[in-house]
């Protein structure tokens, strides 16, 4: 039996949800598919349980792209604003946590049930679990063959998302299916993702696990740089916390990343100055300013004893221990990829799609939104916003 619908979403994730949702409030016959059990598993798992849902700063520069004015357009029709109406809407309470980013006071349960809610106003239909097996177009109809029968639909939106956590039911279909309709997908790689270094590299830092201070990072050149102040978190592996999954995203395979472990303060020149009236060995003194366990396995770590008395060193090697604090250039020798990343860099070209409605100019009917597309925001609420704005845009396109 053939189910025909004006719009088919594919994938009920934060942008399907939020699009199907739109689309079906205007009148439209909406079909939503997902091939999860579960409804909405990355918006559960995500802000540690509490979903952080937007940011209040959310603006088009926290997002990355190859074509970095894409975004502008959505995120300006829809703001974080509008999306504390919807949560008012439903007596969801939330609050502010860090640098404008909004987490719900209950559980991230509450968008789910939001959204799901959103859907029933509008009359949408769900096929979930659901597979899908294609996409084909004809007679001016898309047909998804799924394992519940053929499904046809005026409009398609490719919502599946990107790679990331494959566990819990990632894949690269919208990708397939832009490929599939000869749409560019720019090259996809994991982002906001602990980075890592090999074991015989990384072994005189690995007994630093566990530790965690503010630092400043950078990478990247010109357009492409990132710079953040953020903690670091040392792993067993390499080293993750917010500023470094931060700079994941900025960070290309075989480059460098320079760490101030000591904002603020110039190290090489506060030993130097001092040093003559100092009668302080180096691990003590270092230690006023990181934790202790850091303090000494950093010296031990960059050949330096942790009781040489300062007084006692040359000023060439305080210099060279104050740069390995202030200026810490790092090459890791990969990431955690997918298994661990919160999202995927690259994805549907945007230079494909239509700023306004998320359309492929070339394949009038076929959208994309959300994570799927070549637009990837910062850690901290602008993925999910990203994912509202883009399906409100595609939704008051249908
Ligand atoms: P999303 O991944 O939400 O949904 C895609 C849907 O498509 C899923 O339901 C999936 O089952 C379905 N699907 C996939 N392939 C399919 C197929 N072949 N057939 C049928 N269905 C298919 N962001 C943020 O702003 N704040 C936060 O706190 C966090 N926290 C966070 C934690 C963790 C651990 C992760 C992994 C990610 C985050 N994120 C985040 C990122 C955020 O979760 C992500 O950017 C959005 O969920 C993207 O929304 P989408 O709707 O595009 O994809």
């Amino acid at each position: 039996m053939t189910q025909q619908f004006d719009v088919a979403v594919i994938g009920a994730g934060a942008a399907g949800m939020m699009c199907a949702a739109v689309a079906g409030q205007r009148g439209k016959r909406v079909v939503l598919i997902d091939h999860a059990s579960k409804l909405g598993e990355k918006i559960r798992i995500s802000g540690g349980g509490r979903c952080n849902f937007t940011n209040l700063g959310a603006a088009p520069q926290h997002f990355l792209s190859s074509n970095p004015h894409f975004c502008k357009s959505a995120l300006s029709r829809y703001t974080p604003q509008d999306f504390l109406t919807l949560l008012k809407r439903h007596r969801i309470g939330y609050h502010e946590k860090h640098k404008g980013q909004l987490f719900c006071d209950n559980s991230a349960e509450d968008i789910i049930t939001m959204l799901r809610a959103e859907c029933d106003l509008g009359g949408v239909s769900w096929r979930m679990p659901c597979r899908v097996d294609g996409l084909t177009q004809q007679d001016g109809l898309f047909h998804i063959a799924t394992d519940a029968g053929v499904i046809s639909a005026g409009s398609v939106v490719m919502a599946t998302g990107g790679l990331s956590i494959p566990k819990i039911g990632a894949t690269d279909l919208s990708y397939r299916i832009a490929r599939q309709f000869d749409l560019k997908v720019v090259e996809t790689r994991p982002g906001l993702v602990p980075l890592t270094f090999d074991a015989a590299g990384w072994q005189p830092f690995a007994d630093l696990a566990g530790i965690a201070l503010p630092v400043e990072v950078e990478a990247g050149e010109k357009k492409a740089r990132g710079f953040f102040a953020e903690d670091l978190l040392f792993t067993h592996r390499g080293i993750s916390g917010p500023g470094i999954l931060q700079i994941s995203s900025y960070w290309t395979p075989g480059s460098a990343l320079t760490l101030n472990l000591l904002p603020g303060i110039d190290i090489a020149g506060l030993l130097i100055e001092g040093k003559n009236s100092n009668k302080k060995q180096l691990g003590n003194t270092l230690s006023q300013w990181l934790p202790g366990r850091l303090a000494d396995g950093w010296l031990t770590a960059n050949g330096f004893a942790a009781d040489a008395r300062i007084a006692d060193l040359p000023d060439k090697q305080l210099q060279r221990l104050g740069d390995t604090l202030n200026r810490w250039s790092v090459k890791p020798s990969g990431s955690e990829g997918y298994r661990k990343a919160e999202v995927t860099l690259g994805g549907v070209d945007t230079r494909e799609l239509s700023q306004q409605t998320m359309m492929a100019t070339k394949v009038p009917g076929l959208h994309f939104i959300g994570e799927a597309v070549d637009v990837t925001g910062w850690l901290g609420g602008y993925n999910f916003q990203w994912a509202w704005a883009s399906g409100m845009a595609a939704g008051l396109a249908l």
